[in-house]
């Protein structure tokens, strides 16, 4: 109910992590995800700052969100509050990173030993412990379940929504002459259940454009390739030129 959203207030900072400061609100149920500017790879051992790049996020993050909500994926999503700013359900996180793979880049390429750039024939799903200190080791169900990171029927909820979402983004990207090579999603539990959170943005995903396969995502940070702002803004402008 918006009369009642614009009374929300914004209170103590209670998180602040590598891109984003969590806050609380004056609703015990809701907190705001503020989008800086600093961004970080390999585990923080990169540090840096992209100009703009928390205003980009938030706009790209809130406008997919939305999409999704409509094509009946529950998120955390409530609202974007401010250019920085995005409204959200207060979840325990479940700490498992679920990466989502439709084209071989990356960490990928590297384990099976192959160039990056192959499309494979189904995408392949990964689930990451999410453990800063410990650089997010890759795990299994076997593992979530040994050490209680989820339930059985959690995880089975996590895999049928994450093959949703990739099945719409996939399509929604292609629509907008980007491929979706590669993202990683969280899950949180909450009263209505578990639902999507974090942020679906060019820092936890690899786009490349369709026709040039230029990157325009985070891995222009990661392996030094200029034109970072100018890629993330490009993508801003894809994205919301959508509808
Ligand atoms: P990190 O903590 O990994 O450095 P960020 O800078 O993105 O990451 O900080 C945002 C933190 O907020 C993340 O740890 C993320 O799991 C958490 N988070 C995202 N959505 C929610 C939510 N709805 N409720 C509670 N925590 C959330
Ligand atoms: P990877 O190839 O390094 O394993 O990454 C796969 C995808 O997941 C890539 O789009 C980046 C994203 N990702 C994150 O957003 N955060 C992380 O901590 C990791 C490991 C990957
Ligand atoms: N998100 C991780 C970090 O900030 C890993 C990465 O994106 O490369 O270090």
């Amino acid at each position: 109910m918006a009369s009642d959203l614009n009374r929300v207030t914004r209170g103590e900072a209670i998180h602040e992590g590598k891109a984003k400061i969590i806050y609380a609100t004056s609703a015990s149920d809701l907190l705001i995800q503020h989008f800086k500017d600093d961004a970080t790879a390999f585990n923080g051992k990169k540090k840096g700052t992209i100009a703009n790049k928390g205003i980009c996020n938030n706009a790209i993050s809130s406008h997919i969100f939305s999409l999704l909500e409509k094509e009946g994926i529950k998120t955390h999503f409530v609202e974007k509050s401010g250019e920085r700013d995005m409204l959200v359900k207060k979840l325990e996180i479940i700490p498992v990173e679920v990466v989502m793979r439709n084209v071989i880049a990356g960490s990928l390429a590297k384990r099976m030993g192959v160039e990056e750039g192959g499309k494979l024939a189904f995408p392949i799903l990964e689930y990451y412990y999410k453990d800063d200190a410990l650089g997010d080791p890759m795990i299994n169900r076997f593992h979530i379940r040994a050490f209680n990171l989820a339930t059985d029927k959690e995880m089975e909820r996590i895999e049928r929504e994450a093959f949703r979402i990739n099945e719409w983004l996939v399509a929604f990207f292609d629509k907008i002459g980007t491929t979706l090579v590669d993202y990683k999603l969280e899950f949180g539990r909450g009263p209505e259940g578990v639902l999507l959170a974090d942020e679906i943005s060019p820092d936890g995903c690899r786009l490349w454009d369709k026709q040039s396969g230029e990157k325009m995502d985070k891995d222009r940070f990661r392996r030094d390739l200029g034109n970072i702002p100018e890629a993330y803004d490009e993508i801003r402008r894809r994205i919301l030129g959508a509808g």
